[in-house]
C-alpha cells in the first residue's frame, strides 16, 4: 500500500495527539473493543491490559513512524498477524478493532486521515 505524502502527513500528526494520552487512548480503546465485540473480551482474560495497552500502542507508533518504509514494516507486521492467529484472532475481529479505533474522540481525527486512505487491507493472520 503506498501512502500519498498528504495521508502520511494526516497518519503523522493524527498519530501525535494521540500518542499524546496514550495511557487513557489505549484503556479507551480496549473498553471500546469489548463493548462493541464481548467475544474479543475472552481473549485477554488472563492478560494485563496496562501492558497489553502499551504493546499495542508502541506498535502503531513504530509503523507510524516507518510509513513510507514498508518494506521495513511488513516482515514484523506479517509476523505479528502469525502471532495473532495463535491468540484466537479471527478476521472478524480486526473489523471490531477498527470500529473501537475509529470511534469517540481519536474517530474523529482518524475519519479524516481514512477518508483518502486506499481500500487494499494489511496483512490477515493465517486462517485455521
Ligand atoms: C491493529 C491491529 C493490532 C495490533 C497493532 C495489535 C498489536 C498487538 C501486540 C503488539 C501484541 C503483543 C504480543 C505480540 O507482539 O505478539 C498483541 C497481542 C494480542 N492481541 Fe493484538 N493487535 C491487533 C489486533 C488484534 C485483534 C483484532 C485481536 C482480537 C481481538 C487482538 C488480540 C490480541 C491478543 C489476544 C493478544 C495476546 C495477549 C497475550 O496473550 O499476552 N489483537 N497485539
Amino acid at each position: 500500500m503506498t501512502l500519498t505524502p498528504e495521508q502520511e502527513r494526516l497518519v503523522r500528526s493524527t498519530w501525535e495527539t494521540v500518542a499524546k494520552i496514550q495511557d487513557d487512548a489505549a484503556r479507551l480503546f480496549y473498553g471500546r473493543l469489548f463493548e462493541i465485540d464481548p467475544s474479543t473480551r475472552a481473549l485477554f482474560a488472563s492478560v494485563d491490559m496496562a501492558k497489553q495497552g502499551e504493546k499495542f500502542m508502541r506498535t502503531i507508533t513504530t509503523t507510524v513512524a516507518k510509513l513510507e518504509c514498508p518494506d521495513i514494516l511488513l516482515p514484523g507486521l506479517e509476523a505479528l498477524g502469525r502471532r495473532h492467529a495463535g491468540y484466537g484472532t479471527k478476521e472478524g475481529h480486526y473489523e471490531s478493532v477498527g470500529a473501537a479505533l475509529f470511534c469517540g474522540r481519536w474517530g474523529k481525527f482518524w475519519a479524516r486521515s481514512s477518508r483518502t486512505m486506499p481500500k487494499k487491507r494489511g496483512p490477515r493472520p493465517t486462517r485455521r
